[in-house]
């Protein structure tokens, strides 16, 4: 779920007199990016330097596409990004948009070329560039006017993966009722369109196809298909409760889509400011330094989930030679939505007694009285904090038993503190526990969330520079 990275009024402040330098691995899409730069203070005149790098071809070349329009396009260009976004059906209005803006990105000559005629705001390696090109030309040149077949393919995935689309019929049941008629029709049709809703729709969206879900670069040449993975859809990128606080509908589309229109067209205020700078990376995360100029020190470093897939101290590792660690609010910001099912399912003794707690907060909250009174899950209720913890020390202790066997050194390890984790990168981990996390949320209340699909399992760590706070 999208938040600011950079939340400078608890961190450096909101006049902070230097510019920022930000690092997303795994960037997945641009609401973070989008978010953060819609939360920045006007007291804030200093220049943002973003690194947004992912190892999926497909992904950046949305992200960069998107970019491209949002830096070259009128005020109404925003309508059509949200669309191209999220939405299956296009209008004519944005189909077209999105093939002359094709044809023009295919056109550039040079990654010199991209810089200049967007103001020097989009930076890429030449190789990295001619890969999305090769993206750009497939999504031009694919059969989808007046066709249905990536709507099909949607369908076919949300079946087959349903857990994990969350859209199960226990979605509907869970979100308050009247937002049951706009979630089930858009789980249906997939219609986010945000242009000419009062005639057909022209096309399917190109941009929301990759060849197999983005992870297997050598397939680029093969089947384009449907690859939207879960989080990118719209009401589980964005948080409910911040949506519902800008625009309240019973319509999900009007509601999501309202906020996510002012969101971008806030980000494209500080586009046409020239104060933000975009350098794209189109690699593996662990070979990021090869693409990144020596000394670049970042002061916030977003890593998605990839602790997930990358044991902790290994990503830390990375990431701390990257942190500017003379600010002392630089932050290191990672993932897991794992850890519960890794760890082995963590005790959660009284359960029924959870539910019960739960059924009865849920039917206090605003919105859910007139039906629907289902929580999603127990999660938020228990205290896990020792479990959480002790997987946490496991991952550091795997990781220094590992390094150990390698140097076949057979002195006895003690599992680290809680309190040490991370002081070997010279990092402190802020103590999530008491709540002093400054940037994201620790552990969601995911109840309250239950339209973005929030499970409770999510935490999310902040790590800085050690000695500095
Ligand atoms: C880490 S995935 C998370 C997706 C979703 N939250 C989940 O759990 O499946 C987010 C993004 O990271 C990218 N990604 C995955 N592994 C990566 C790696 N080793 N280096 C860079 N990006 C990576 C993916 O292409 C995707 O766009």
């Amino acid at each position: 779920m999208a938040f600011d990275c950079l939340n400078l009024v608890e961190n450096e402040g909101e006049d902070y007199g230097s510019a920022l330098n930000l690092l997303f691995l795994g960037v997945g899409d641009l609401r973070n990016v989008a978010l953060t730069c819609a939360s920045l203070p006007d007291s804030y005149t200093n220049k943002l330097l973003f690194t947004l790098n992912d190892t999926a071809v497909c992904v950046l070349a949305r992200l960069v596409l998107f970019l491209y329009m949002l830096i070259k396009g009128n005020s109404e260009v925003v309508k059509m990004v949200t669309e191209l976004w999220y939405s299956i059906p296009l209008s004519e209005q944005t189909y077209k948009y999105l093939a002359k803006t094709l044809e023009e990105l295919i056109d550039i000559r040079s990654a010199e070329d991209l810089k200049s005629r967007t103001s020097e705001l989009i930076n890429i390696a030449e190789d990295h560039l001619k890969k999305l090109k090769g993206v750009w030309k497939r999504w031009l040149h694919l059969r989808v006017k007046g066709t249905d077949w990536i709507l099909r393919q949607r369908i076919e995935n949300m079946r087959k993966y349903e857990s994990k689309y969350k859209f199960d019929p226990e979605y509907i049941q869970t979100i308050p009722k009247r937002h049951a008629i706009s979630a089930r029709k858009w789980i249906e049709d997939g219609d986010f369109r945000r242009t000419d809703l009062e005639v057909p729709a022209f096309a399917e969206n190109p941009t929301l196809t990759g060849y197999d879900h983005g992870y297997h670069p050598s397939s680029v040449d093969g089947l384009y298909s449907y690859a939207v993975q879960w989080d990118g859809l719209p009401f589980c990128g964005w948080d409910y409760l911040q949506t519902k606080r800008f625009k309240d509908s019973s319509c999900l589309v009007t509601m999501f889509g309202e906020y996510i229109e002012h969101i971008l067209q806030r980000l494209k205020n500080t586009l046409s400011k020239n104060q933000v700078k975009f350098q794209v990376v189109l690699c593996d995360c662990v070979h990021i330094k090869n693409h990144l100029e020596t000394n670049t020190h970042y002061d916030r470093i977003l890593t998605s989930n990839m602790m997930d897939y990358i044991i902790l101290p290994v990503l830390l590792e990375l990431c701390s030679h990257l942190l500017n660690h003379s600010n002392s609010c630089a932050t290191i910001i990672t993932e897991t939505l794992t850890w519960a099912g890794d760890f082995g399912q963590p005790i959660r003794s009284s359960k029924s007694k959870m539910i019960r707690i739960a059924e009865a907060d849920v039917r206090r909250y605003p919105g859910f009285e007139n039906g629907h009174p289902k929580p999603a899950g127990f999660q938020e209720y228990v205290d896990d904090s020792w479990d959480f913890c002790n997987y946490l020390r496991a991952l550091f202790n795997a990781y220094q038993l590992k390094k150990r066997m390698a140097t076949q050194d057979s002195t006895r390890l003690k599992v680290p503190i809680t309190k040490e984790l991370g002081k070997e990168f010279k990092l402190r981990l802020r103590d999530c526990f008491r709540n002093e996390n400054k940037i994201v949320f620790f552990k969601m209340s995911a109840n309250r969330r239950t339209v973005s699909s929030v499970e409770g399992d999510e935490r999310f760590l902040e790590w800085i520079p050690l000695d500095k706070e």
